[in-house]
């Protein structure tokens, strides 16, 4: 009742409007905010968006391989993700004959549809609220034995979910414990890949583009659930049926219009609203620049190698991209909290809750002393979080020799055992094998490269290394040449030949003297033993504490728009299509077209190469009906709150069709992991009408156009869209044919 009563406020509050397009709401309470959906533009009711008796939007949604999202675009189970969400099936089935990556890849039929071992992909049966079953018997409990009650009571629960029914369940922490939600699901392993763009249109703009508005990448690809007879979930076989799904989206190829409503459902990672001052001061100015100054010194190393050869080029191109994805994003970050004073808006907001804990004596003991308490734990233990975040860096980001090194642990780890159960020789094959597909992508003097310059940064950044006795008495030069032309782990033949020799003897004389494992071993074990309990304890303390905030914002706020952080479950988020003007002076328009695509391909840079087909098409203005006024739109933005995860998100419209798929958001508003500003913070979606084009024109599979259904028409919102004397004039302006009827 008195969640009710706080999410009824919520929708009567000022506060709440001027923030409508914050946060990710639960699909299950979204009823509390159906009024306010509606206010913007939103036609469709609580119960056709999230429903457990009837079919509703939710389930024509899916996470994708645990990491990504996609929607049901057909009765027969056709399934729209990114191309980058994809990536790694369609890397699987290229090879130099069939090279789908470069090329693309579109099934004919559904014979030709390839199967994809170990992807899944995953339906919302229902979320439930069970926080007072999660809790129960947990009253005056604390450490070890409430987190053993709580436990147990989970397991009970995802038991009972499951049982007599072929779901999974899995309990959720929300608000830093404060809520428990069961989220149970379907989960499907048949999933075909039907077609992907090449890469010149799925990945155009490459890492030049990444986090970047004007965006002009068509970021798509095309998969197929596959279902037993019954319809559910059945692992791949020949005799197995397309899915037939509760819901699936029509596709909307009306024009559109700025300002219209958008909705994105999907499954959004992590964010972080709540940090204390204190805490965003370190990220920003501390950690953050730190974890770039690090990236900085591999990605020098990387691009170098990269601009001297093709092969080396294409041995590192998606480590690079890798690498470079988190560097850029939070350089966007940085830049985006410093230029709203990010941390001055959370000391006005701490200030404002002191204040209002201050007013009552019962909130003053609960929450009166708690942002101090959260600013000093962070003042005192930032070096134990620091030191895990250089870590994770160094260790396991950093130069890939350090991963053979964890990846050989292990073998020498198992040996006797491997040896006794008679499984060693196996157990060496596969190793071959992993070693082989390691050094196909692998160069020694480009790892040296980079380790040499992480190991300097890395003693700068971490100050005290006195830990390592490798760090303490050797430069990183001296270090470089054992490892790179000594140890066995930084050459194939040595480390094949390594493993064609494995015994005791071998063992014991690579354990003391290989200097690449030597050096490894010391920071590992220093990483395991120190650094994780020290950063585990930290998080667990400040959790504790984020958690009493949390409670007390809802308890003291309970005006405010509250939603819990992300964490990878089914979430929306509404907005509407917009542009944005984040810098002074500088505008940024809601859409690009197939123009501006073209204008990037001719400034000659690699990233914005094209196959000849593009040139043709764009040359004949071939848009086959799915362009606005004569433009074929490629991206727009819209002001929804999405963050990693929300990539394959549907973009929806007022009425519940799908206007496209989300990727990435512009490099100035990904601060909004932390905190959104509305006036910055916008989404970056592919137009489905270029999807569509690209598929029917581009690519010849007009028969997946047909398996749709296509929603043409006017949009609710163009009769308000201006005057038809600024359309006729827009028209002239372009020269082209103008399609817009005015309708007086
Ligand atoms: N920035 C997007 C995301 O975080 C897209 C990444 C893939 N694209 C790329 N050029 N690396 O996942
Ligand atoms: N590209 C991101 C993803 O893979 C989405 C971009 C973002 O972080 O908003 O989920």
């Amino acid at each position: 009742m008195k969640k009710i009563g706080i999410l009824i406020t919520l929708i009567l509050s000022t506060f709440f409007r001027l923030n409508a397009e914050e946060g990710m709401l639960i699909p299950s309470l979204i009823k509390a905010f159906e009024s306010d959906m509606q206010a913007m533009g939103m036609k469709l009711t609580a119960d056709q968006i999230y429903s457990v008796n009837n079919s509703s939007l939710k389930d024509a949604i899916l996470h994708f391989g645990g990491g990504c999202t996609a929607e049901l675009v057909s009765s027969e189970g056709l399934l729209l993700t990114n191309h980058h969400c994809g990536y790694s099936q369609v890397q699987s089935h290229s090879s130099l004959e069939n090279d789908y990556i470069k090329y693309g890849f579109w099934a004919k039929n559904k014979e030709q549809e390839l199967k994809n071992p170990g992807l899944t992909a995953a339906r919302i049966v229902r979320i439930d609220d069970v926080t007072i079953s999660v809790l129960n018997g947990t009253e005056g409990l604390t450490g070890e034995a409430f987190e053993k009650r709580l436990k147990e009571n989970m397991k009970v629960l995802e038991n009972d979910a499951v049982t007599g029914n072929h779901y999974k369940a899995e309990i959720k922490a929300f608000n830093y414990g404060n809520d428990y939600y069961m989220v149970v699901k379907e989960v499907f392993t048949d999933i075909r890949l039907v077609g992907a763009p090449p890469s010149s249109v799925g990945k155009f703009g490459g890492d030049t583009d990444n986090w970047v508005w004007p965006r002009h990448t068509g970021d798509f690809s095309v998969f197929r659930i596959y279902a037993g007879k019954d319809n559910k979930p059945a692992d791949f076989s020949a005799d197995n049926k397309p899915y037939s799904p509760l819901h699936f989206f029509p596709v909307s190829v009306r024009n559109r219009v700025p300002g219209e409503f958008t909705m994105v459902y999907g499954f959004p990672g992590s964010t972080e609203q709540h940090l204390s001052s204190g805490h965003l001061e370190y990220i920003q100015n501390k950690e953050r620049p730190a974890r770039i100054s690090m990236r900085d010194k591999s990605l020098a190393a990387i691009n170098a190698s990269m601009a001297s050869s093709d092969l080396l080029r294409i041995k590192y191109a998606s480590k690079q991209a890798r690498i470079a994805n988190g560097w850029k994003k939070w350089i966007g970050q940085i830049g985006g909290l410093q230029s709203v004073d990010a941390i001055q808006i959370k000391l006005d907001r701490e200030k404002a809750f002191n204040d209002k804990a201050a007013t009552k004596s019962e909130w003053k003991e609960k929450y009166g002393q708690l942002v101090e308490q959260m600013n000093a734990l962070v003042a005192e233990r930032k070096d134990d979080d620091f030191a895990y975040a250089m870590d994770v860096e160094y260790i396991f980001i950093g130069a890939e020799m350090f991963k053979r090194c964890r990846s050989i642990n292990k073998l020498i780890g198992e040996y006797e055992t491997l040896k006794e159960l008679g499984e060693l020789s196996d157990e060496i094959e596969k190793y071959k094998k992993g070693s082989k597909s390691f050094f196909k992508d692998y160069d020694n003097p480009t790892d040296r490269k980079m380790f040499t310059a992480l190991t300097d940064e890395y003693k700068k950044q971490v100050v005290d290394f006195s830990f390592s006795k490798y760090l303490s008495t050797r430069t990183s030069e001296e270090l470089a040449k054992d490892i790179y032309e000594g140890s066995v782990l930084t050459d194939e033949t040595k480390f094949n030949e390594f493993l064609d020799n494995l015994d005791e003897n071998s063992i014991e004389e690579f354990k003391k003297n290989d200097q690449a494992y030597l050096l490894w071993k010391e920071l590992f074990d220093h990483f395991v033993t120190v650094v994780i309990p020290k950063s585990r304890d930290f998080d667990a303390q400040m959790n504790g504490m984020l958690k009493i905030y949390v409670a007390g914002k809802m308890e003291m706020f309970p005006d405010g728009k509250h939603w819990p952080d992300a964490n990878s479950t089914m979430r929306i988020s509404y907005g509407k299509m917009e542009g944005s003007a984040p810098h002074d002076g500088m505008q940024y328009l809601e859409h690009t077209t197939l123009d501006g695509l073209i204008a990037k391909n001719q400034t000659g840079k690699s990233d914005f190469d094209l196959l000849p087909r593009m040139k043709e098409l764009a040359a004949k203005k071939d848009y086959g009906g799915y362009d606005q006024d004569g433009d074929l739109w490629v991206c727009f933005t819209s002001s929804n709150h999405t963050t990693g995860g929300n990539s394959g998100s549907p973009v929806i419209d007022a009425e519940g069709y799908l206007m496209g798929l989300n990727f990435d958001r512009s490099w100035e508003s990904t601060m909004s992991d932390y905190m959104f500003d509305p006036n910055r913070c916008r989404n970056i979606t592919v137009d489905i009408r270029y999807v569509l084009w690209i598929m029917d024109k581009y690519a010849d599979a007009g028969h997946l156009v047909k398996e749709m259904t296509l929603i043409k028409g006017d949009s609710p919102y163009e009769a308000n869209s201006g005057s038809c004397s600024e359309k006729e004039k827009k028209c002239k302006r372009k020269k082209r044919r103008c399609k817009q009827k005015c309708k007086k």
